[in-house]
């Protein structure tokens, strides 16, 4: 579904991407794990179109997307719920799904997304009138994934969503994962919380300072003692 070739990615003269090729195959969930600035949100920034790499190629369902705009990418299946969540806190959690469904243009599908969103996340339905700034952390995660998935992606990219959140909500939010999976939207997740993101994924890049050190299965990078040591705190 999507390959990234040899991208370099640069902020003026921070040279920020190095050569990342990555593969993610239709029905996968794919995990990107690395340190504080090792280039993960970056890396979703570029396919999100966002930033544009200065070199290599960012392949979509066989045609190259990199340097399209952004709205472009949303309507191809490309969809982001943003590190930092990005949600419109004077918005209504309503509001906020709906402006995640600009691109649909039949109300009672919105409606229905809207429903499969409340479905996900029952919590979102009981504070569907509540302004989206006066949600718990854990609800802005839930409402930003929900709106993510209003427009219908083919490839559903998270930036660390369990960022900040409380055990149990992040266990909530991987579920999802899971669900969302099993209804036939791929995903590449960014996460810090290394051991709780490989459990609910099929493969994983390791990403240090802008290079992939590392990839392989879950299991394999799970299992690899340098990787244990470095993001597994063992
Ligand atoms: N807007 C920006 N301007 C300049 N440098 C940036 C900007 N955003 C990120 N960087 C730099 O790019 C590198 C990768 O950042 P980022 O992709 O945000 O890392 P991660 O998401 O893995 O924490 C870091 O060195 C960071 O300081
Ligand atoms: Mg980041």
């Amino acid at each position: 579904m999507l390959t990234l070739e040899n991208l370099n990615v640069f902020y003026g003269a921070i040279h920020a991407l190095h050569d990342v090729s990555l593969t993610v195959n239709v029905g996968e969930v794919v995990t990107l794990i690395g340190a504080n600035g090792a280039g993960k949100s970056t890396t979703l920034r570029a396919i999100t179109g966002l930033l544009t790499p200065r070199s290599g190629r960012i392949v979509f369902e066989g045609q190259d997307i990199a340097g399209l705009p952004a709205h472009t990418l949303v309507a191809r299946g490309i969809s982001m719920a943003p590190e930092g969540r990005g949600i419109f806190a004077n918005l209504t959690v309503v509001e906020n799904l709906e402006m995640g469904a600009y691109l649909v243009k039949d109300y009672a599908q919105v409606k229905r997304d809207m429903e499969r969103g409340f479905t996900l996340f029952p919590r979102l339905e009981e504070r569907m009138k509540q302004r989206a700034g006066t949600l718990s952390g854990g609800e802005q995660q839930m409402l930003a994934i929900a709106r993510a998935l209003m427009s219908h992606p083919k490839l559903l990219l998270l930036d660390e969503p369990s960022l900040g959140l409380a055990p149990l909500v992040c266990h909530t939010i991987f579920t999802t994962i899971d669900e969302i999976k099993a209804a036939g939207t791929t995903v590449l997740l960014v996460e810090q919380n290394a051991n709780a993101a490989l459990k609910h994924s099929d493969r994983g890049y390791v990403l240090e300072t802008g290079e992939v050190s590392f990839q392989g299965t879950a299991a394999a990078i799970a299992g690899d003692p340098r990787v244990r040591e470095a993001y597994l705190g063992e």
